[in-house]
């Protein structure tokens, strides 16, 4: 039996508590407020123990909501923590809690991999490097897009190799998440460094990538607009296909018009907290074009590093092996089964 504390329950925290519920190998610990808001209460309700910093507990009390203890009581308690804090925290909750209470953790995609204010030394993306992770006690989650980037072009490398000149990636960024609260900006934003080339090229590092961003006005996932320069005549379309319906975590289909199709779909099918958990490549607009390939897939940017975060559990603490490790993830996300449904639907 591991116990797992999650520092931070919003859009990730809440999904892993709903996981981590589900095995019966994993004890939650309790999950970690900053905010005395209504989310306390729905997860005091949910059965979930609540933690705070000391300095607010009195906050907490004031409005009736029943604290188990402080965050450094929780962090005692567990063998490994979870931190899913709002982007950027996680350096400081590392050198507070996890480095002076020698406990292990997982990052989330927001938080720095190189400067001064670096969480761990690696990256993980379970389709490239689950391997690397077993004896590591930081690691940092790839991020939703890091995470679908690896998902494509990890296939695409061990079939095409040194075949693949380059790939260029127009990241379609979502501003918020279903949700969140705040409103969505009616604009369109760029980014002038976005941290996933560098992200994806930590753990591939023998590609040459580049990636743009853009966020644009929506809740519904992220788009990705890959094009993949090859030096000679580049493979077919069903050549392609086939490699990708070998995969996990990826889901063909040809009828969606937008990525709420997919969301919505999601819902409808009562996917847990409305989540596909995958990247779906859009096969009516994949395109072979003199001497390139031109893939769009779209990612749930809340769903997919779930089973990652999951993944990660399963090397860093049970130590299994990646086939066992999938087992057990798909045990608790039903992956295959979703991916069949989504495929049936479009
Ligand atoms: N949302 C996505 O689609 C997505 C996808 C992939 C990766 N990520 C990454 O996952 C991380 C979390 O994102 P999110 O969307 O879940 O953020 P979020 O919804 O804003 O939630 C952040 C949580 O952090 C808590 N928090 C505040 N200060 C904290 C601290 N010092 N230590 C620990 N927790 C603290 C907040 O608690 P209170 O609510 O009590 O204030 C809140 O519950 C970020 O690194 C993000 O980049 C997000």
């Amino acid at each position: 039996m591991v116990h797992i504390f999650l520092n931070g329950y919003g859009n990730i925290g809440r999904r892993l508590a709903t996981a981590f519920s589900k095995d019966k190998s994993i004890e939650l610990v309790g999950i970690a407020k900053y905010s005395p808001d209504e989310e306390t209460e729905k997860a005091l309700n949910k059965g979930y123990k609540v933690f705070v910093p000391k300095d607010l507990k009195e906050e907490f009390q004031n409005k009736n909501y029943k604290v188990s203890g402080t965050v450094d009581d929780a962090i005692k308690e567990a063998d490994i923590i979870i931190d899913a804090s709002k982007e950027g925290k996680g350096f400081l909750n590392k050198m507070n809690y996890y480095i002076p209470f020698k406990k292990k953790a997982i990052f989330q995609g927001g938080e720095d991999r190189n400067g001064k204010h670096a969480v761990a030394d690696i990256i993980h993306n379970s389709r490239v490097n689950y391997d690397k992770t077993f004896e590591k006690d930081y690691v940092i989650q790839g991020s939703c897009n890091v995470t679908g980037m690896g998902r494509v072009i990890q296939p695409l490398l061990e079939n095409y190799g040194e075949a693949i000149k380059r790939y260029d990636v127009n990241l379609v960024r979502r501003s918020a998440d279903l949700e969140d609260v705040r409103e969505v900006k009616d604009s369109i934003e760029w980014d002038k460094h976005p941290h996933h080339q560098d992200d994806v090229k930590d753990f591939i590092p023998s590609i040459n990538l580049y990636v743009d961003s853009l966020k644009v006005p929506s809740r519904m996932m992220h788009l990705h607009q890959m094009t993949i320069r090859f030096k000679d005549e580049p493979p077919t379309k069903d050549k392609i296909l086939e490699i990708f319906n070998k995969e996990y975590g990826i889901a063909v289909i040809n009828k969606a018009k937008g990525t709420a199709d997919i969301r919505k779909k999601a819902i409808e099918l009562n996917f847990e907290h409305g989540d596909t958990g995958m990247i779906h490549i859009h096969s009516d607009i994949l395109k072979i074009q003199d001497d390139v390939v031109k893939i769009s897939y779209s990612d749930d940017q809340t769903g997919m590093v779930i089973p990652e975060n999951y993944m990660l559990i399963q090397s860093m603490i049970f130590k299994k092996s990646k086939i066992e490790a999938l087992k057990q993830t798909e045990k608790i996300f039903n992956i295959k089964k979703k991916r069949k449904m989504l495929e049936e639907e479009f």
